[in-house]
């Protein structure tokens, strides 16, 4: 059974197909939007010696003029370098503004590939097949595109909505254990956003997506895809401040990823810690109390996430430097979002140093 959420952007709407084997319906999709002539698809090669075969033979029954491009493993993908790359393939591929560039992959393919589809002829149609959680759940949804710098990571960047996000949970069921584990952290994030039924159910539930469960993964991707939607929806262009409620745990957690100089933590570690840091945080502040707290983190630790950073010899003050360069800080405040109760974060701004200190101190 395939799900759709329409997502409305301004006047432009776009369809999120979710479900078991979506990718077959491929030819019926591109037929009702009218997708057809030169298609570039932007891969991995993990990723294409696993799914490849099926989504060329689907492509083809879809009467596209296909052509492949690979990028490699990793943040590396998402460089100068790989992004002139693909612009030389999208040439070769002859895509103009009528035609489409597929990204096949997790966040890191789908991030390169959003962006070079943005700016390649000032525009050509971009189509998301996400093939991690994590992009099933988060990246491919939002319009969000980016490179990164030496300087950053996804410091160069534009908002770029797709035509059309065709999630098949079957994908998933080749990621690693961990992969999945990593994605959970936003899941999470999502089910302190909305409320005590998705709590409660991902309570429930949240163990069996590592076994990889197909229903449960099925349920997660739809739910999260709702909730990323409805807000995006809200403020497509992150001008008014409404999508900040999806940074949750992430202020606290892009500074854990750069102490730990992007290796030793993964990003959906930091985000793990960073809700624990956010919870403990609004507890100090009388906002929650310790029970919400500790629902919070029996969930992270189902779902296979650290809920502490003890161990890694990180230093408060180091950690506190980096909230003054996350490149959400707009005036010098650092903006945090705390949990109140379940289904209501607030942003707070002006948080005492001191305060913040003592949520550190307790974590590391
Ligand atoms: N644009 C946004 O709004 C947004 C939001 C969150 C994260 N991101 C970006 O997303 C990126 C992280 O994305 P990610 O977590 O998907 O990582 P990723 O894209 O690096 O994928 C993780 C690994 O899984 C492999 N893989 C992908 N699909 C697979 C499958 N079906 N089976 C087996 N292996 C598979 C990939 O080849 C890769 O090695 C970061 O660069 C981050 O900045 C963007
Ligand atoms: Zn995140």
């Amino acid at each position: 059974m395939m799900k759709t959420i329409n997502v409305k952007i301004n006047s432009c709407t776009y369809p999120i197909y979710i479900g078991r084997g979506v990718l077959h319906q491929i030819p019926k999709i591109f037929k009702q939007l009218k997708i057809s002539g030169n298609l570039l698809v932007v891969s991995q090669k993990k990723i294409l010696a696993l799914h490849g075969a099926r989504l060329r033979s689907i492509l083809k029954k879809s009467g596209v003029n296909l052509s492949i491009h690979i990028v490699p493993d990793g943040e590396q993908a998402k460089s100068e370098k790989e992004l002139f790359r693909l612009y030389e393939a999208m040439l070769r591929a002859r895509l103009d503004r009528s035609s489409h560039v597929l990204a096949f992959g997790g966040g890191v393919v789908g991030d390169l590939v959003g962006y070079a589809a943005s700016t390649f002829k000032r525009g050509v149609g971009l189509i998301h097949v996400p093939t991690t959680l994590l992009a099933q759940v988060d990246s491919a949804i939002g319009g969000k595109t980016a490179i990164n710098l030496n300087a950053g990571k996804n410091l160069v960047g534009t908002f770029y909505h797709p035509r059309v996000i065709i999630s098949d949970i079957e994908i998933l069921k080749t990621l690693p254990r961990k992969v999945i584990s990593d994605a959970l952290a936003e899941v999470v994030k999502y089910g302190m956003m909305s409320g005590p039924a998705l709590l409660g159910w991902l309570e429930k539930n949240i163990h069996r997506a590592l076994e990889k469960n197909i229903g449960i993964l099925e349920e997660i991707v739809l739910e999260s895809a709702r909730i990323k939607v409805r807000v995006v929806e809200a403020d497509p262009y992150e001008l008014y401040g409404y999508r900040d409620i999806l940074n949750y745990g992430h202020t606290f957690g892009h500074a854990f990823e750069a102490v730990a100089g992007y290796r030793r933590l993964t990003h959906g570690q930091a985000v793990a810690c960073g809700m624990v840091a956010a919870g403990d945080l609004a507890r100090r502040l009388g906002i929650s109390n310790s029970s919400l707290s500790d629902r919070q983190l029996a969930l992270i630790r189902s779902s296979e996430l650290p809920t502490s950073l003890k161990g890694f010899g990180f230093k408060p003050k180091n950690i506190a430097r980096y909230f003054l360069v996350d490149k959400k800080v707009r005036g010098g405040k650092v903006k945090f979002v705390l949990p109140q109760r379940i289904g209501s974060l607030l942003v707070v701004k002006g948080i005492s140093p001191s305060l913040i200190e003592e949520t550190l101190k307790q974590l590391v």
